[in-house]
């Protein structure tokens, strides 16, 4: 038996060495310890071994077990690292400079955004900033959008547990809730609270609302928001920039108009339709793009201006619906998914 057992394990251990894949190493591990296998047929031999060899023959018959189990132990981690390697392919030296780097290429987003600024820039506009952590005052207060407003609700959107706080989110009183900005509007507050008029801001950023994802919806997508203070402003200086802007983005041709709308912050208020016809993606006369108007007294109130002397325009659109409009691409979803076949299409001039 003794015999038996090491003839056995020898073999055993050139056999599993031979597997390459798990099914052959199953296979192996069946034909040994299997219950139709060698190994279990020499213990089943233990029975009939005399009475007092058996303590010596069941040590042995153990440490047998134990080898062999350690030979499909380690036969068993070794295919598994080769599998691994396999998945990981030929071994790379990653301090040796790319072979193909590419010149790499901008986001849709990031063009059209940067694109806006630059025409917005060219009159006189600055860039500035805000936090995507906003309180209540800057979201929704300062903007004359009273507590039952539907915009506040929790339904539409993300606030944070009151226990949260964030140190580099100035607030305006103690105590303010915190949430995810749902609109760019809120540097315009932030800008006009740092500082006297006039004022010339365009203000690009992402903003966030608990909405449903689809091809039209994302819970969180990017505005540029445009605020322009000074005296004497008029609904004809805010055409004009509109005007201007969507000729300079867009080309010859392109007209906007505006349809009455309500918004808190303004008054009259407009959204703005652009006629898009004459792109080639677009089907549509006329596409809606943004909201604007005149900054109502109450917001200049809020932030301590004189709506006696200053007068001022806001505005504010959705940068995916712009680059939806310009490239025509149809799923809002595209632009999160980092897919290269579609950014590579977007090498650069709209
Ligand atoms: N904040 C509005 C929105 O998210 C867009 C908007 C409307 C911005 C009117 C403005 C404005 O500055 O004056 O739908």
């Amino acid at each position: 038996m003794q015999e038996q057992l090491s003839t056995l394990l020898a073999r055993a251990a050139a056999e599993l060495q031979a597997t390459r894949t798990r099914p052959e190493l199953e296979a192996a591990k069946a034909r040994y310890v299997g219950p139709n296998g060698e190994f279990t047929a020499i213990m089943k031999q233990m029975g009939s071994v005399a009475k007092e060899l058996r303590p010596a023959m069941g040590k042995l018959v153990n440490e047998s077990k134990a080898r062999l189990q350690g030979l499909l132990d380690s036969r068993l981690r070794a295919i598994e690292d080769s599998e691994l390697s396999a998945r990981l392919g030929p071994p790379i030296d990653p301090t040796l400079p790319s072979p193909d780097p590419g010149p790499g290429t901008y986001h849709p987003l990031t063009l059209v955004r940067e694109e806006v600024c630059r025409i917005l820039r060219k009159v006189g506009f600055t860039v500035a900033d805000g936090p995507e952590v906003e309180t209540e005052f800057y979201c929704f207060d300062a903007l004359n959008t009273p507590p039952d407003h539907p915009a506040r609700d929790v339904q539409d959107t993300f606030y944070f547990p009151p226990t949260m706080r964030f140190d580099n989110v100035t607030v305006h009183r103690p105590g303010e809730r915190y949430l995810l900005r749902t609109h760019t509007s809120s540097v315009q507050v932030r800008t006009m609270l740092k500082g006297p008029p006039p004022i010339r801001i365009v203000s690009p950023g992402r903003v966030y609302r608990r909405d449903t994802t689809d091809a039209s919806h994302s819970a969180n997508f990017h505005q540029i928001e445009c605020l322009y203070v000074d005296r004497n402003v008029t609904v004809r200086d805010l055409k004009a920039l509109l005007d201007y802007l969507f000729e300079a983005l867009l080309g010859p041709g392109t007209k906007t108009r505006f349809r009455p709308h309500y918004f808190g912050y303004t008054e009259p208020s407009f959204e703005v339709d652009l006629s898009a016809k004459h792109l080639p993606k677009v089907n549509k006369e006329w596409i809606e793009i943004g909201g604007c108007g005149i900054v109502d007294p109450e917001v200049f109130k809020a932030v301590g201006y004189d709506p006696d002397v200053w007068t001022g325009y806001a505005f504010g659109m959705g940068i995916e619906r712009l680059a939806m409009t310009l490239y025509g691409i149809d799923d809002i979803r595209v632009f999160y998914q980092n897919d290269l076949r579609l950014l590579r299409q977007f090498t650069g001039g709209i």
